[in-house]
């Protein structure tokens, strides 16, 4: 029997690696009904697709054709490996302030409102809409303490169709009694209640997960750490997200708080917090034997090069070039209420910006990063980052289709993306990387759902 469907034929452009990035000029991919990329044909004859369909078993009746228009490309959608979804209504707010500071005087205040599940429900709703309008299609988002606002996250996501990891985050200590969870038992309970709650709304994981969610050890008291240890033995399928090394304030109060360790890695691996699933946010501050920790238990550097800068992160370009060559896995984040801006776009070219300030303190050892790189790390990068690279990142046949349309021309012109019709096809991708801003991202398609347009 002949398959239904999508099929999308044009321009486009996706990471093969992090080092290769594929560019097609006239390619044809089809999405069966599962939302799965049945097929990808990188050069075919636009006069073609209705044979070329048939030979792939579609009928062209029965598929809808997507024909890129002049100026449209499509690319896999964006990952945002570390993202506070609470922070949402706080963006802006505390720049260049230490990170304890920022945390004290704007964040717990914020974050404390998410007791109430109809202000969570708003803010989250607007939030997710938000990500999602600007392509991207999975995030992994810290929640609040609190559990009900978690579980109203989680099935927002599931609704309006993003792709999620989702945490109730952990907090016992070292923060005001209006805004920490009310016992060790408690955080745990609520923690369990909420893996719960996601596994039966979502149960096989297609498009939402619990993240186990230790803000960081200073937040956290030994035993919450240790029964989250547990928690992750037990369910080896869960990531867990902490923050990791991301300000000289930060470690100095880690290490007055944990004496008995010299550094955070042996501090997280201790609790059974370290390992293929970890997702470690801002990891500035890296020793040798750090370095070689990460490496060795396969974890994940969530890049958030935005807040490095700006909130509390140390205001330090983290030494991205060199997780690179070392093969630590790495993606970027927006941190979300931790700095300027919440665009994916922004990280992509303060990414940019950061490892070129760092070539230079290194002295020409790390390379900065190029367009094509921080546009991996975008996607690949954090597909892997997530645990998810089997599942999507490129365009790879057997993958979900979580994709954007990017659009330059015409209705789809913002102020700051001016192609021309004799640009050619990675002229235009740069314009975007580097101008594009959300008027670009035309359609946004996650498991083959439309999300955005479409
Ligand atoms: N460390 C602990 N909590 C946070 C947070 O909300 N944002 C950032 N940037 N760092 C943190
Ligand atoms: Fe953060």
């Amino acid at each position: 029997m002949a398959q239904t469907g999508r099929a999308f034929v044009g321009p486009m452009i996706h990471s093969l690696s992090a080092s290769e990035l594929e560019i097609l000029p006239s390619a044809l991919l089809t999405v069966n009904n599962s939302g799965e990329i049945a097929a990808f044909v990188r050069n075919v004859d636009p006069q073609q697709i209705k044979e070329t369909l048939d030979g792939l078993n579609f009928s062209p009746d029965l598929v809808t054709i997507h024909h890129l228009t002049p100026g449209q490309i499509l690319i896999p959608g964006f990952v945002d490996t570390h993202n506070h979804a609470p922070q949402w209504a706080q963006r802006g707010l505390g720049q260049g302030m230490h990170i304890l500071d920022w945390l004290d005087a704007i964040t717990f205040p914020n974050e404390a409102r998410f007791r109430d599940p109809d202000y969570a429900r708003r803010i989250y709703a607007s939030c997710v809409d938000g990500f999602l309008r600007q392509g991207i299609t999975t995030a992994s988002y810290y929640g609040s303490i609190h559990g009900e606002a978690t579980k109203i996250l989680a099935d927002l996501c599931l609704e309006k169709g993003q792709r999620a990891l989702v945490g109730k985050c952990n907090m016992t200590r070292n923060a005001p009694d209006y805004y920490l969870d009310a016992s060790v038992e408690e955080s745990l309970r609520v923690t369990e209640d909420c893996i719960a709650h996601i596994r039966s709304i979502d149960p096989a994981g297609k498009l939402v997960q619990h993240v186990l969610t230790p803000r960081f050890a200073i937040s956290c008291d030994a035993e919450v750490l240790q029964g989250l240890g547990a928690i992750a033995r037990n369910n080896p399928d869960l990531p867990i997200q902490t923050h990791f090394n991301e300000a000289e304030q930060e470690m100095k109060a880690t290490m007055e708080l944990f004496p008995q360790f010299t550094n955070e890695a042996d501090l997280y691996e201790h609790y059974g917090l370290l390992g293929k699933r970890s997702i470690l946010a801002h990891c500035c501050y890296m020793t040798e034997y750090e370095m070689e920790r990460l490496k060795t238990l396969d974890c994940g550097v969530a890049h958030c090069p935005i807040s490095n800068m700006t909130v509390g992160g140390g205001f330090m370009a983290a030494p991205i070039r060199d997780f690179m060559r070392r093969g630590i896995k790495v993606g970027l984040g927006t941190d979300s209420g931790g700095g300027f801006s919440s665009s994916i776009l922004d990280a992509m070219r303060q990414a940019m910006i950061a490892s070129h300030a760092r070539e230079v303190t290194s002295k020409g050892e790390d390379k900065g990063l190029s367009i094509d790189e921080v546009f991996y790390l975008a996607t690949l990068g954090g597909a892997q980052v997530c645990g998810l690279n089997e599942k999507i990142g490129n365009f790879e046949v057997g993958k979900a289709f979580d994709a954007i349309v990017v659009g330059t021309r015409g209705a789809d012109q913002g102020v700051m993306t001016v192609v021309e019709e004799d640009d050619n096809l990675k002229t235009v991708f740069e314009k975007f990387i580097m101008t594009g801003d959300d008027r670009n991202i035309v359609q946004v398609y996650v498991q083959g759902r439309a999300v955005k347009g479409g």
